[in-house]
């Protein structure tokens, strides 16, 4: 038994928020921000919005593109970063809001590498005939958990939602997942929960840059070899890849590394900043429904977040 996907989706919230609009408010510049990290824009939740409601438009919108009905869900998997509740889960919340039946429903938390994490779940469990069909979603709003006084954090971030519906199928889509983290770099990326970290002086997102930037060439170059080498295969054979949307620099090292021309790499990092564990499903949902990703296409998704985390996913699309 094999998981395949069956279907895309993506929800972005209809605000935008561009590099000259941020120029009015914070000590930033387009172009700072431009060539440190390729970002121009990025898309803000309305205040009445939560994280559940921009999974559930994601995944309605993927359960559309596959042909499928609610009751012929087994299991949703969420993975964010910012969760509507410290407990119960974000996706507790999209379960009802999809309407769905008594199911399993769960949330992962790995950052930026969320989306990967929740994937290779989704893939072990139906490779064992324990569900047929799962829905995962990717989904953030880190507009929320940013401090707008923080110009070194506050540029880069974005809301937004992307979901794929994986099914069982006789044929490998999901050819191989690969997972990956270094806790001992916990404390280079994270946002503390103040509620329970008595300590911790605000819960907005901390950041290393240099650093994160540093250990994410480093891990993903590595993750690149080692699932081409558990599939057999060479940097040719890729047609695309769908990194995590950080920073364009990172994105390069990547198609560098692969010997890849950028228009075979599909970049949503200009239009959308790192809407963190959303990033690949969106890229990915915006590819295949402009074109470019086709059925058959050989698919790359890598993604590198705090933990440290990375991993990635080798597709048969
Ligand atoms: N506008 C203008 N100047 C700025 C801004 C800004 N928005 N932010 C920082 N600066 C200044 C700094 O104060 C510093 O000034 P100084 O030299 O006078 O001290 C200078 O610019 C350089 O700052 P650096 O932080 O060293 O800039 P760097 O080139 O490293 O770029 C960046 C920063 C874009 C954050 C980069 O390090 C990066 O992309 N890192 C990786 C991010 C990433 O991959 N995150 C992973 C996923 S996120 C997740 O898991 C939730």
């Amino acid at each position: 038994m094999h998981s395949t996907i069956l279907g895309t989706g993506s929800y972005l919230p209809e605000k935008i928020l561009t590099n000259k609009d941020l120029e009015q408010f914070i000590d930033t510049t387009d172009e700072w921000i431009t060539t440190r990290t390729g970002i121009k824009q990025r898309h803000v939740a309305a205040d009445t919005d939560t994280t559940a409601d921009l999974a559930t438009r994601a995944c309605r919108n993927a359960m559309e593109s596959a042909g499928l009905t609610p009751d012929q869900i087994d299991m949703v998997i969420v993975a964010t970063a910012t969760s509507d509740d410290a407990f119960p889960s974000t996706a507790s919340r999209v379960q009802h809001a999809l309407g769905l039946r008594n199911i399993v429903a769960f949330d992962v938390s790995a950052a930026c590498a969320g989306f990967n994490h929740g994937l290779s779940i989704a893939d072990q469990y139906i490779k064992t005939g324990f569900a047929k069909i799962i829905i995962v979603v990717g989904c953030e709003m880190l507009t929320r958990v940013v401090d707008w006084a923080d110009r070194s954090t506050c540029v880069l971030f974005g809301d937004g939602a992307g979901a794929v519906v994986l099914g069982a199928s006789d044929t490998p889509g999901v050819l191989s997942t690969h997972l990956h983290c270094d806790g001992s770099q916990h404390g280079i990326l994270y946002a503390p929960n103040t509620l329970v970290q008595k300590n911790a002086d605000s819960p907005f997102v901390k950041m290393e840059g240099r650093e994160v930037f540093r250990h994410a060439v480093t891990r993903l170059g590595e993750l690149v070899d080692e699932t081409l080498a558990a599939n057999n295969l060479t940097k040719n054979d890729i047609d695309w890849l769908i990194p995590h949307q950080a920073n364009i620099r990172i994105i390069q090292a990547m198609a560098k590394k692969l010997d890849m021309s950028m228009d075979k790499v599909i970049v949503t990092v200009d239009a959308q900043g790192n809407t963190s564990a959303a990033s690949i499903p969106l890229a990915l949902d915006i590819a295949v429904r402009d074109g470019r990703v086709k059925r058959g296409d050989l698919v790359l998704l890598e993604s590198f977040g705090g933990g440290l985390v990375w991993g990635s996913a080798l597709i048969r699309y």
